[in-house]
């Protein structure tokens, strides 16, 4: 039996309660789907910046009525310290901090309210969860701190230089959480995540992600562009596999922690083999997607190649990434048809 496995079962039996920030977007409203069906007790804290409402009712509609009532949810602000404090005053066991502001353009654009949230937030729940004396701390990292360092695979003690205000604000986290364990003995997991894709990742507005924008984009039959010559590569990481290790990370032995993990698969897939794919996946479900990507230049700020090294997640933590890259854009691209026929 994997470790997760195992985790699962004693949730079950034992069942905890979590916080989950950033709880109405595509990561954590996936998280909150998959506690609530453990039968774990669940606060949601979430502003809407980026979340919406209705990946919420989804959740409701896929859970049964009594799970749903062990989740609360607090429209609240992490840059408010209050709101921090508000959701963690019900006995939380167990914070998953997901609450942020992604997309390495919208940092560029727009330097001082991703670092608001991304960091400013950031330390207002590291704060108030060490005085709620929380069981553990796992907070959403990113490979963007990898930044300039060419080394690949990606292995989490070489970084580089930081390529955008965004990976800035990630790489501040990870030396606050250095600090709070070696200041205050509070110590914390961060995940680095790696192109986490899936169901409810936001199709829409300038910074949407390249699966969910691509698809939706060719669902309706619109063109669809690569940034570069389409050779970029990443490793994209199917949802499911970063629900386990946030739920490995939570449970993790003190051992474990006051350490950051890459989250992926170890894989890497270019842009132009993910349009094939997504192409190919769209096929099956008799979708007619005649239209050729379109090249444009390369994006400032982002990195050319990302493929991570899984070793200490697994060692460390018991990960086993179940799903790879094709089993994931079959699942997620069938969502995004489902939604984008349902709204
Ligand atoms: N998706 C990825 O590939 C990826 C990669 C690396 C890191 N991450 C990190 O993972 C986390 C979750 O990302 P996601 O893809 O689910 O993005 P998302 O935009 O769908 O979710 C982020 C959520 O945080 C909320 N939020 C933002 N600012 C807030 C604030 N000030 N107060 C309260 N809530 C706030 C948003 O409303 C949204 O619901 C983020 O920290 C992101 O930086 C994601």
């Amino acid at each position: 039996m994997t470790r997760y496995e195992q985790t699962k079962i004693n949730l079950q039996a034992e069942p905890k309660t979590w916080l989950v920030t950033g709880v109405a977007g595509f990561i954590g409203s996936n998280l909150l789907e998959h506690l609530l069906k453990l039968n774990q007790t669940v606060i949601g804290l979430d502003n809407f910046a980026t979340g919406h409402q209705y990946n919420l009712d989804e959740v409701q509609g896929l859970v049964t009525a009594e799970q749903w009532a062990k989740f609360t949810f607090i429209e609240g602000d992490i840059r408010n310290y209050q709101d921090c404090e508000t959701a963690l005053t019900g006995n939380v066991d167990y914070v998953l901090h997901q609450a942020a502001l992604g997309s390495v353009p919208r940092s560029i654009a727009d330097p001082l309210t991703t670092n608001a949230a991304n960091i400013t937030g950031f330390l207002n729940m590291l704060q108030a969860a060490k005085e709620a004396n929380v069981k553990s701390f796992t907070y959403a990292a990113s490979s963007s701190t990898y930044g300039d360092h060419p080394a690949l695979p990606k292995v989490e003690e070489n970084i580089g230089n930081p390529l955008s205000p965004y990976a800035v604000t990630k790489y501040v986290n990870e030396l606050y959480a250095g600090v709070y364990a070696r200041t205050y003995g509070f110590k914390t997991i961060g995940l680095r995540y790696f192109n986490v894709f899936g169901q409810r990742q936001d199709p829409n507005g300038a910074y949407a992600a390249v699966i969910p924008k691509w698809t939706a984009a060719m669902i309706k039959c619109e063109d669809v562009y690569i940034n570069g010559d389409g050779e970029t590569s990443r490793d994209f990481c199917f949802i499911e596999n970063t629900v386990q290790m946030n739920i490995l990370a939570a449970t993790a032995s003190e051992g474990a922690k006051d350490e950051v993990y890459n989250v992926a698969v170890g894989d890497r897939t270019t842009l132009n083999e993910l349009y094939a794919a997504i192409n190919d996946t769209l096929q099956k479900l008799n979708y007619n997607t005649s239209n050729k990507a379109k090249y444009l230049d390369f994006r400032v700020g982002d990195v050319r190649h990302s493929q991570a090294n899984i070793t200490k997640a697994k060692e460390k933590l018991g990960y086993s990434p179940d799903f790879k890259i094709k089993d994931g854009i079959e699942i997620a691209v069938d969502w995004y048809c489902k939604a984008s026929n349902a709204r």
